[in-house]
């Protein structure tokens, strides 16, 4: 029999605090006006010092167990899609392994920037598909607000924090993941970057005098390419997935700036109610961007069990691409199952091991 990727779970995390565009006003040389007519952005959310795109991921996570009725341990591979890691390694996959207790799943990181969520989606379905695992954690997670240059008026009203998650599972049943197209073109790396940090360029007194630990973005040329790949990848999608333009319910695009968004419906000839847009509250949260809008899609009752719809998204690399998605509802089980309340056991699992690494050493040490 053949195995079908499913999506059982999903959930999302943003902080608490709201950056609007009447607070930057006061902050760098633009307008309320200026964000809203060319990127419709109200405002966006940014992590406290006690969040991280760990702590963010963990939360969405929760969340999306919850929902699918999956215990962590039961988690075969734990994949984050991100930008801005916690640290350049170990990678917050292994940090969000931690700390939701999920003991049995490989985890790892994905850097396709902005279409990284895709990227992990269609690597994790393929997972599951193979019959090599039953279970994965997809997140899409980021805390750009760390890596912005706040006195750079081209990228600051950009972006936001937040993270979303889906559980996939394996089942016999048609639907799930259908189809995916993924694309990258290096040849625009530098349109939108962050050169400073890497082995290339090593953090130095220098880097930091010269801002290049800081987002850095020829917005006027990644607005030009978003238009062109948009709309065409969501149509090599549709045809990769054997369906037809109408045959789709609801398309999310990657929420970077309103007009792209616009365009892409204009050359799909398709009105604008068609697309889920909810930029105006979060701003461009990269990877997370897709899994969030669905999260809040789902929650209005835009997206319901058996619809199809087209995941498309675009980014620095430059990378692009699309999945096409029946969606599913979590799968009936006998017994309720709270990962959230298995919190305080999964931190005290890990202390535990922590001090059994100490007590290790003493002994061999000695
Ligand atoms: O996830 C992928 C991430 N990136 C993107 O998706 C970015 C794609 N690009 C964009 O969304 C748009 O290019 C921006 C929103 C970044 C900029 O909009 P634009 O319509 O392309 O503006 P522009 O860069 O062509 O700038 C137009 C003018 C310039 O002034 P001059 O040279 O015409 O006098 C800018 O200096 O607007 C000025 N400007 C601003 N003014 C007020 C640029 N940023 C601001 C600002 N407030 N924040």
């Amino acid at each position: 029999m053949p195995l079908y990727a499913h999506i059982t779970g999903w959930g999302m995390a943003v902080p608490e605090t709201v950056l609007t565009n009447l607070e930057l006003e006061k902050i760098v040389e633009t307008s309320n006006d200026w964000i809203i007519s060319h990127s419709g952005i109200h405002e966006r959310r940014i992590a406290d010092e006690s969040q991280t795109t760990s702590s963010l991921a963990s939360d969405a996570a929760i969340k999306a167990l919850e929902m699918a009725n999956v215990h962590p341990s039961n988690v075969d591979l734990l994949i984050v899609a991100t930008s801005s890691p916690d640290q350049i390694f170990p990678s917050t996959a292994s940090i969000v392994q931690d700390k939701i207790g999920a003991n049995k799943a490989g985890a790892f990181d994905l850097s396709a920037a902005c279409t990284g969520f895709i990227y992990a989606l269609e690597t994790a379905s393929n997972a599951i598909r193979s019959g090599s695992i039953q279970s994965a954690l997809v997140i899409g997670a980021e805390t750009l607000s760390r890596f912005i240059n706040w006195q750079d008026r081209n990228t600051c009203i950009l972006f936001g924090d937040g993270a979303g998650a889906f559980v996939l599972q394996a089942r016999e049943t048609p639907g799930g993941f259908l189809a995916s197209i993924l694309r990258s073109d290096g040849s625009g790396a530098d349109l939108l970057s962050l050169p400073a940090g890497g082995s290339k360029i090593p953090a130095t007194e220098k880097t930091v005098k010269n801002g290049q630990h800081y987002i850095q973005m020829k917005g006027r040329e990644v607005f030009r390419f978003a238009t062109r790949v948009m709309a065409q990848s969501t149509l090599e999608v549709i045809q990769k997935a054997n369906l037809q333009l109408e045959d789709i319910q609801l398309i999310v695009p990657h929420q970077a700036n309103q007009r792209i968004i616009e365009t892409a419906a204009k050359s799909l000839n398709l009105p604008l109610e068609k697309f889920v847009v909810n930029i105006e509250h979060y701003g461009n949260t990269s990877t997370a961007s897709i899994p969030i809008a669905i999260c809040e899609a789902v929650q209005n009752n835009r997206i319901k069990a058996g619809d199809k719809i087209v995941c498309v998204a675009f980014g620095a690399g430059l990378t692009w691409g699309a999945a096409a998605i029946q969606w599913s509802e979590p799968l009936p089980t006998k017994r309720k199952i709270y990962p959230s309340r298995y919190r305080w056991l999964v931190r005290l699992r890990s202390t535990w091991l922590r001090w059994w690494r100490h007590i290790e050493g003493w002994i061999w040490g000695k």
